[in-house]
């Protein structure tokens, strides 16, 4: 699925206070792309990640996702249309500790109108052998695959990242990073990744970068890397 968004603005008002978290945002995703988000703390990158994917809504504006009007839905509509066509990761894996692997990627999949089987999303994580453990039996970069698992067997048409390496050491992260780019090539999903780390960029069809709630640059990456290829540092 596409998103557009048109003079996005997001204020939060305390008291007297007025704080712009997303300022007049313009910006035309496409089906099956593969966005980085960067931008430095505080910028108004998970605003607008929540903003796009529904989780919040904006001051004003306008957001659509193909031709569904995202801002102009209420409560119950946006919950309905997220269950039917969006995945999240954010950095917390918020796995169920009593479940194990395949019934983690279970609950996942109840949500779903068409979703995939189990054992094929396993395998495309590289978790097939492991279903029977538990969280705690596994690695952080074994864990944040599960809640990719679990977020892709409902086949959401985008699937939005909020650091989702950012409690994973390096070559974890690049393993969880590999399994996000092959998702996205396999299924076709629209891939929106917001990370502060600037070689994750390199990754992706096109960056994202925003600074004091603003989009200030929009660049094409013309020569695509693996994570394996990425310079971390
Ligand atoms: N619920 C809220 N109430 C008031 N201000 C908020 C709220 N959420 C975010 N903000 C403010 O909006 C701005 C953007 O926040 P946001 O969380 O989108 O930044 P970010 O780019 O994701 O930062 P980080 O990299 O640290 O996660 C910040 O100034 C933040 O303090
Ligand atoms: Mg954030």
């Amino acid at each position: 699925m596409g998103i557009k968004l048109e003079e996005v603005t997001k204020i939060y008002e305390s008291g007297e206070i007025k704080t712009y978290a997303c300022k007049n945002m313009n910006l035309e995703i496409k089906d099956g792309e593969f966005i980085v988000v960067l931008g430095p703390s505080g910028s108004g990158k998970s605003t607008m990640l929540n903003i796009i994917s529904g989780l919040d809504t904006p001051t004003s504006g306008k957001i659509s996702i193909d031709k569904d009007i995202i801002s102009d839905m209420n409560t119950k509509e946006l919950t309905k249309f997220r269950r039917n066509n969006l995945g999240f990761i954010f950095q917390q894996y918020n796995l169920l500790q009593t479940l194990n692997v395949a019934e983690n990627v279970e609950v996942g999949r109840e949500v779903g109108i068409d979703p995939f089987e189990i054992d094929e999303v396993l395998e495309q994580v590289g978790l097939l052998d492991q279903k029977h453990k538990y969280p705690y039996q596994l690695s952080g970069g074994e864990q944040q695959r599960v809640s990719i698992a679990r977020a892709v067997v409902k086949k959401p048409k985008i699937m939005f990242c909020d650091e989702p390496t950012g409690a994973l050491d390096e070559e974890t992260a690049k393993e969880v990073l590999s399994v996000l780019k092959k998702l996205n090539e396999v299924y076709k999903t629209t891939l929106i990744i917001i990370t502060h780390n600037p070689s994750i960029g390199m990754m992706a069809d096109r960056i994202i970068k925003l600074n004091s709630a603003e989009i200030v640059e929009v660049k094409e990456n013309k020569n695509r890397l693996s994570a394996y290829e990425i310079n971390w540092n």
